[in-house]
Formats: structure tokens, sequence, C-alpha cells
């Protein structure tokens, strides 16, 4: 007997042929979600749940794993649920099938709802698909490469956002990356100063070893295992962003070839969701050339402090989430994650 056991990482392991081997609609669906809950999440909070139903799959928040001190407008959470989506829809398209996605109500009652119809003709598969990055992607918070990621690529990204009106707006040279650093260094150090802050993310940091399907192992910045046992204990009372602000402020400036800010128009949950349907699909793109990507929460943030960042980008909507891109080094390892079964609505 094959025995399957489950652990906190197995979700990364797909074996996308399997999906031809299911007999039911439910398990096509619980399929397709494994690829939703690949998606970057706040201090990998995965703050969604789903439930089935017919033709169809909910996305919803799970205001339970909602950080209210770090995202105090719950933007991050919703720019999560919409890297889960799209995560999803990638998955739906490369299995044939042809999606309708309607958002409605706010705040909690947030839901996302992806209406499934399969197409008559199954399509050739391709095999460059970004489907294939989903299992491969990762936030990548080392030092990039010095070389500017080619053109094509980023006139690319910077027109994904037209038609759901986010707005990609990138740049680099070195003045403007200092500018950029200037605000973001000194505004997380100052975030972290809060002991609230420090004591609602210090539940989201986990020792190298965790079992836990949630959350930050400290190997994702660099901590080795005997030091990752004490993180999570002394994090409520260190500023771990104001000892790291130097190297931080380094790595920006030095190490990043390229930033990115997200901007909005309504500042509100569906324009969210769109920013990280845009996010999750520069990720993915950006996976299958080497490409690496990783966000800077600019959620509680003063709105003095994001018209900064809005102006020095050149952006006149609402900044929602910067970000640094550019050829990775080093590879870096997954982070947990709950499987699908795990969070479903029970079934009605
Ligand atoms: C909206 C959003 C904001 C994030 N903000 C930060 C951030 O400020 N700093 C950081 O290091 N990582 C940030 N992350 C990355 C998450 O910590 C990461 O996605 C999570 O730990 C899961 O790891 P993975 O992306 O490697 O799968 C953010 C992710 C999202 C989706």
């Amino acid at each position: 007997m094959h025995m399957h056991i489950r652990t906190n990482y197995s979700s990364w392991n797909i074996t996308h042929d399997d999906f031809f081997l299911l007999g039911s609609r439910r398990d096509e669906f619980l399929f397709l979600l494994k690829f939703a809950v690949l998606a970057p999440s706040p201090f990998n909070t995965q703050p969604w749940i789903f439930r089935l139903q017919g033709s169809s799959i909910t996305l919803s928040p799970d205001f339970r794993r909602a950080l209210t001190v770090a995202d105090p407008g719950y933007r991050d959470l919703f720019i999560s649920l919409g890297c889960a989506l799209e995560n999803l829809l990638v998955a739906a398209e490369f299995y044939g099938f042809h999606t309708d996605v309607e958002v409605s109500g706010s705040g909690e009652d947030t839901k996302i709802s992806v209406e499934f119809q399969r197409l008559p003709q199954a399509k050739s598969l391709p095999r460059n698909h970004l489907i294939f990055s989903i299992p491969k992607r990762y936030t990548d918070r080392g030092a990039y490469r010095p070389e500017i990621p080619d053109r094509n690529f980023l006139g690319e990204i910077s027109r994904l956002g037209f038609s759901s009106g986010i707005s990609v707006s990138l740049l680099g040279g070195e003045e403007a990356k200092k500018k950029v650093a200037d605000i973001l260094i000194p505004a997380e150090a100052k975030l972290m100063e809060n002991p609230d802050f420090r004591k609602e993310i210090a539940r989201y940091m986990k020792p190298n070893t965790t079992h836990s399907p949630v959350g930050m192992p400290g190997h994702v910045i660099g901590i080795p295992t005997p030091v990752s046992f004490l993180t999570p204990l002394v994090a409520p009372f260190i500023n771990f962003k104001k000892l790291m602000a130097r190297k931080d402020h380094d790595t920006l400036v030095q190490h990043t070839p390229v930033l990115g800010l997200l901007s909005v128009r309504e500042d509100e949950e569906a324009d969210w969701i769109s920013a990280g349907r845009v996010y999750e699909r520069i990720a993915l793109m950006g996976e299958h050339k080497s490409i690496h990507i990783a966000p800077y929460s600019i959620s509680a943030y003063t709105p003095r402090k994001k018209e900064s960042l809005g102006r020095i980008f050149g952006s006149s909507s609402h900044p929602v989430l910067a970000f640094r891109l550019g050829y990775g080094r080093e590879k870096v390892h997954h982070t947990p994650r709950f499987s699908p079964e795990d969070i479903l609505y029970p079934s009605p």
C-alpha cells in the first residue's frame, strides 16, 4: 500500500498530469485549489477560505488570520486573495476551463465567485504555460544580480494592469532607488517600534523545523536553524527591522536593478484583488525567466508616505504595494502551506 503522508510542505509537490485521473468535478476543483494555496500572503497567513458549490468556487477572506495591526485596512489581505485567484485562473485555463469572475460585498463579506465551464475542445497544453511557474515561485529577499531584466519583459509587466485599472510603475537608477529606500526602510523600522505590531507578527515567525501550516520559518530571511528557535520568543521584544536597516537599505539600492509600485484607482476590495492578480502574474512571468520578486507592504503607511512614494514613481493613483525585481542569486526555500482540504467550508 502506498501511504500518503501530508506534511506542511507537501502542497508544493504537484504532479500536473494527475488531474486527468480524477473522476469527479469536486476532485477536479480540489486539484485546481492546490495551485491557489501556493500564492504569497502577508507573513504567510494564507487568509483565505474556499467553498465549492456546483460549477463554482468561491474565495473569501478568513479574518481569523487577518493582521489587524500590520495591515489595518486589510489591503494586503485582499491583495493576497487576488494572488490566489490568479493562480486558480491560470490553472483553470491550463486544464481547459472557461472562467467568469465576480467580486461582491466588502470587508469580511467580500466574495470572489468563479464560475467554471469546461471548454468542449481540449486545447493542447503548452509546456511553457505559466502554471508550471506556480510551484516554483517564492519570495526572494536576497541580493539580485546587477543585470536589468530585458526590456520586453519590463514592457509586458508594465502593461499588465491596463485592462483592470491597476498601474505598474517601475524605476531604476541609484538616485531614485535611494529616495524609495529612504521612505521604505525607516517606515518599516517605525512600524516595528509598535509592540502590538511585533506581538502580532511574532505569531507567524516560526522555527525552521516548524510543523505549522502557516507563518514564516526563519530560513526565508537567512536565520540558521538553532537561532530560528529563539526568533519567535524574542520577536515581541526586538525591533529586527531597526537592526537590519543598514543591510536592507543596501539590498534595495545596491542589489536591486528594478523597483516597482502597484497603484489602484479605487482604494477598495475589488481593486486590491485586481492588484494581487497583477502582482502574482508578474511573479509567475518572472519565475519563467529566473527573475525574482519581493514585495514591501505599505498597507500600514500614513497617506503622506504613500503619496511621497507615488510621486517618486510618477504614479497618480493610490499606491498599494511596492516590490523589488531582478535575477535571483541563491535558491530560497519554500514556506509551509495548508492543503485545500484543510480550508474548505464544509459541503452544504
Ligand atoms: C500583500 C503582500 C505583502 C507582503 N509584504 C511583505 C513585506 O513587507 N516584507 C516581506 O519580507 N515580505 C512580504 N510579503 C511576502 C510574504 O511574507 C510571503 O509571500 C509569505 O511569507 C509566503 O512566502 P512565499 O511568497 O515565498 O511563498 C508580502 C506578501 C504579500 C502577498
